[in-house]
This record gives structure tokens, C-alpha cells and sequence, in this order.
């Protein structure tokens, strides 16, 4: 039976990915602070399961989680566009130090299989759409906070593309472009625009609502990480994740929503925070072709599917509006 790690899998796509690992006769390890992420989210299967709970920047922690591992998934990492702006100094530390730990105890370990969780950041404000892999990466401007997280997704990587190559492991890289679903935090914006509804608030948009995003429900994006870990295929290679059926303009996104809650929302415009993507939609093309993924859910059925989940949980945002960094400096 095959040990595997799953790093930030209290998390929001790290939970769908560890109930979806439970269905496995795999023994399951997962590694989380419990910042974002929590028990609560693993529910039914948290008796299945090994939680350590800990931070990806302490070594011994890392390498003492991975022990007998055969497969490390690692999604650790700090999500939420709006703490790179106000955290970037955190993001860097999980994100720069956290990859070469989990490298380092994988050599270690001699893991033989990483999948890392990267992203479509690491296009930056892309020139080609869909967007293939084979895209340059880019940092459109280092001193914009923002752009802190795709350090970290760029540096890692070359880190876990570098270090596999170096000592013989199998890497997997995807890139994770909008994934939407239950259990992904408030901080992003189908939920936000979800709460405004659901409490009535003033509901702001960034910019005219002209931007687009291709949303892909968080069971693809699951569909697409094990695909990506499993087949031989997958490995050492670099693939998008994401939908590319449907692309959506902001503005459509609050019309959808004003049909699935059945409310009337006329949007206010606020600005855009600086660094703003104007379009993203991956190029999946390669994933489909060496790997049969296939994004199945529309958008409209997602979204119903969220719009019930948070809804069901809104006291919860009532009553502890925002999770405290548990490592802020004083
Ligand atoms: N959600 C998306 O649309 C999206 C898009 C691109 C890439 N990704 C990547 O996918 C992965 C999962 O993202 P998510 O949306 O589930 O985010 P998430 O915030 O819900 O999950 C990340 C988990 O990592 C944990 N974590 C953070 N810092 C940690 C630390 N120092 N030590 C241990 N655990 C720590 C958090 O508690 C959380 O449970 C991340 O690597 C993210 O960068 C997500």
C-alpha cells in the first residue's frame, strides 16, 4: 500500500483531493498549519487520515511527515490575491522556504513521485490566449507586492524541476487556473460576490466588469492532479489545469449569480487593484491530449452548487469575519 503526503491538504483543493485519495487503498498523511485550511474541512474522512499539524518552513517537520513516503503532493502555500499585497513578506518565506524544504526532504525521504500545486500567475499578465505552457514566465513588475506569489511558484518550480532532475524523482508541475467550490476560504471572489448577496452589502466589482476568467469547479481540478500524478505520461512534465469551455466577463459572472440566488444585484464599480490580469484562459490542450482530462462542470451548475454551500455557512462569517495569521509579527 503506498504512504502519500498530501501538504496543505486541509486546505480548499487539498481536502477535495484528500476525500478523493480516501476512496484509495493509499495511506494518507496530510501537512497543514491549519491557517487557512482546518479539520473541519476534512470531516468525514478525518479518521482516515494522518494529521500532522505544522508548518512547510520547518525542516524537521517536513522531512519527519514525508517519512515512507512514495508520493508527495504539495499545495502548501499561502492563497488569496489579496495577501499579496498585504502579506508578501510571509508569502515569500512559505513559498521560498517551504519548496526547498519539501525538495530537500524528498531527497531525503527518497520519495520517488512530487506533484507540485503552480499556477497561472506565473504568465503574468499573459500575451496569448488560451494560454499554452509553453508561454514565457514572467514577473511583469518586481516591486509590486502582487507579484510575490509568482515568485514563489516560478522559483519553486525550478526547484522541484531541478532537484528531480538532479537526484532521480519524478516531478509533476501544473498550473491551477481559477479554481472555484466549497470549502475555498472567502477571500476570493466567487465567495465575496456569494456573501454580498447572501448579507445584502454594497456590491462592488473591480474595474467595468470587461475582465474575463475561465472557472473550473474544484472536482476537474482534483480530476486533473491525480491524472497528472498517476500516469507515467505525466511525469516531468508541466500542464494547465483549468476549464477552457467557458470564459467569462465579470459582469456576466454577477448575472449568473443574481439567476442562481434569485436576487436582483446592480453592481458598483470600484478600481482595479494595480496589476490586475485583464483575461486569463488556459490552453489545456496537452493536458487532454497526454492525460484524457476533461473538465466536465459548467459554470452554472458550479456555481449553484457553491452559491448552497456558502449560503449554508454564512453565520460563520458573521461570527469570525477573518482568520488572524497565526505567525503574524508583532
Ligand atoms: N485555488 C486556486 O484557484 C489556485 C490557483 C492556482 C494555484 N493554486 C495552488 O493550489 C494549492 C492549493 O490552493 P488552495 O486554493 O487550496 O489554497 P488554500 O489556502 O485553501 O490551501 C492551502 C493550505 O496550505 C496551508 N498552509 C499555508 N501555509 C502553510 C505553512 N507554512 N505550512 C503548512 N501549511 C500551510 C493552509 O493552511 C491551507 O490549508 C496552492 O499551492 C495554490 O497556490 C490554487
Amino acid at each position: 500500500m503506498e504512504k502519500v503526503l498530501v501538504t496543505g491538504g486541509a486546505g480548499f483543493i487539498g481536502s477535495h483531493l484528500v476525500s478523493r485519495l480516501c476512496e484509495s487503498d493509499k495511506e494518507i498523511v496530510v501537512l497543514d498549519n491549519s491557517w487557512r485550511g482546518s479539520l473541519e474541512n476534512l470531516g468525514d474522512f478525518r479518521n482516515r487520515i494522518k494529521f500532522v499539524e505544522g508548518d512547510i518552513r520547518d525542516y524537521s517537520v517536513v522531512k519527519k511527515a514525508m517519512e515512507e513516503v512514495g508520493t508527495v503532493f504539495h499545495l502548501a502555500s499561502i492563497q488569496g490575491t489579496k495577501f499579496f499585497y498585504t502579506h508578501p513578506d510571509l508569502i515569500l518565506e512559505v513559498g521560498l522556504i517551504g519548496n526547498l524544504n519539501v525538495a530537500r526532504a524528498i531527497v531525503e525521504n527518497k520519495v520517488k513521485r512530487l506533484l507540485f500545486t503552480s499556477s497561472s500567475e506565473v504568465y503574468g499578465q499573459p500575451r496569448i490566449f488560451p494560454t499554452p505552457e509553453n508561454h514565457e514566465i514572467i514577473v511583469p513588475d518586481i516591486k509590486n507586492p502582487r507579484w510575490s506569489y509568482s515568485v514563489t511558484k516560478i522559483a519553486g518550480e525550478s526547484i522541484f524541476l531541478n532537484f528531480a532532475k538532479k537526484y532521480g524523482f519524478d516531478s509533476t508541475l501544473v498550473r491551477i487556473h481559477n479554481a472555484y467550490g466549497p470549502k475555498m476560504g472567502w477571500e476570493h471572489v466567487i465567495p465575496e460576490f456569494i456573501r454580498r448577496v447572501v448579507l445584502n452589502e454594497k456590491f462592488t466589482i473591480q474595474g467595468n466588469g470587461t475582465e474575463t476568467r475561465s472557472f473550473c469547479y474544484v472536482s476537474d481540478i482534483v480530476d486533473g492532479i491525480l491524472l497528472a500524478a498517476s500516469k507515467e505520461e505525466g511525469k516531468n512534465e508541466i500542464f494547465n489545469l483549468g476549464n477552457d469551455k467557458e470564459e467569462y466577463r465579470i459582469l456576466d459572472l454577477v448575472k449568473l449569480l443574481s439567476n442562481v440566488s434569485g436576487k436582483k444585484i446592480e453592481p458598483i464599480q470600484i478600481d482595479k487593484l494595480e496589476g490586475s490580469t485583464s483575461r486569463r484562459i488556459p490552453d489545456i490542450s496537452k493536458a487532454r491530449m497526454m492525460l484524457g482530462y476533461d473538465p466536465k462542470v459548467k459554470l452554472s451548475e458550479g456555481l449553484k452548487l457553491a452559491f448552497d454551500w456558502y449560503k449554508s455557512k454564512i453565520e460563520s462569517i458573521i461570527k469570525y469575519p477573518s482568520k488572524p495569521f497565526p505567525w503574524e509579527r508583532g
